[in-house]
């Protein structure tokens, strides 16, 4: 479970204005829940995720996840709690290692065991068995390079790795945005699949509407700093790609998303 309470970020450039990248968020998501978040460029998703992650400070409000209170502790402390995948298949990972040290790094997280007892043959069955499960062939490609894998691959491994050790809470930030639409697919479904084996609570950033409608049980739609429509339920079960556009549209109407979100939103059906 997490629980943000009144969550505050804000930035201020010398000279300029104080953003509100975050304003004033409060959420609780129960365990297993998948929540997708789409809104316009600079609305404040990647800060919320960082928030959660430690990457970025909260000036306000608090964070519990998991029965503790971590509003204090620092990124690596979270890491414990918190695996991520981010947009750029080369942030994660370490492109001079192999597929499997970079799982054995993963798989040793928080432990005090050495590389060397991680990549053992234990770890490499299981690594083969974890990677054939999702894409068969990828096992064959354990003593190379990652560097050397395709973009979608590398997320791949990098998705395996985030939920290697079952993360209370897996953050996934525009994780396919650089990937070719047949690759981003099969990290999609890659990441579904998952989600729902490992029963795992999850918040993935995207902005494809197809993805927001057809993915998760909980939709968040933030508009500077805001959550400016929360659907979950039934509501969410049901709901199409050109519902979201007629929900755009009801928001603008209703003075709560600009005319501009509101067309950049729908324009990004695919
Ligand atoms: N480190 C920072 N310093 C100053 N301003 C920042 C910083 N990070 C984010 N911002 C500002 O905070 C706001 C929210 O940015 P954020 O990156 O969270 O948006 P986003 O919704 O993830 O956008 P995108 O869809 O482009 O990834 C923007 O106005 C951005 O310019
Ligand atoms: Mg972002």
């Amino acid at each position: 479970m997490l629980e943000l309470t009144d969550a505050v970020v804000s930035f201020s450039s010398p000279g300029g204005p104080v953003v509100r990248a975050v304003d004033g968020v409060s959420l609780t998501l129960p365990a297993g829940s998948f929540v997708v978040v789409i809104g316009t460029n600079g609305s404040g998703k990647s800060t919320l995720l960082g928030s959660i992650a430690g990457t970025v400070r909260l000036d306000g409000g608090s964070l519990r996840l998991a029965g503790h209170d971590i509003t204090r502790w620092r990124e690596h402390q979270r890491a414990k709690l918190v695996g991520r995948v981010f947009q750029d298949p080369r942030a994660g990972t370490a492109s001079s290692l192999t597929v499997l040290e970079n799982i054995a790094v993963a798989a040793c997280r928080g432990r005090h065991a050495g590389l060397r007892w991680a990549t053992g043959r234990q770890l490499r069955e299981e690594a083969a068995r974890r990677l054939a499960a999702i894409v068969p062939g990828l096992e064959t490609r354990l003593d190379q390079p990652i560097g050397s894998l395709s973009g979608g691959q590398r997320q791949i491994v990098t998705l395996v790795m985030a939920t290697w050790q079952r993360p209370e809470l897996l953050l996934l930030d525009e994780h396919t945005a650089a990937l070719d639409p047949a690759a981003a697919d099969r990290v999609i479904q890659a990441t579904a699949r998952i989600i729902r084996e490992q029963g795992l609570t999850a918040l993935m950033v995207t902005h494809s509407l197809a993805q927001a409608a057809a993915l998760g049980d909980r939709l968040l739609l933030i508009h500077r700093g805001r959550i400016a429509l929360d659907v979950q339920g039934a509501a969410k079960r049901r709901l199409t790609a050109d519902d979201l556009a007629d929900r755009f549209d009801a928001l603008r109407r209703g003075d709560q998303l600009d005319d501009a979100a509101a067309r950049t939103l729908a324009e990004a059906y695919v």
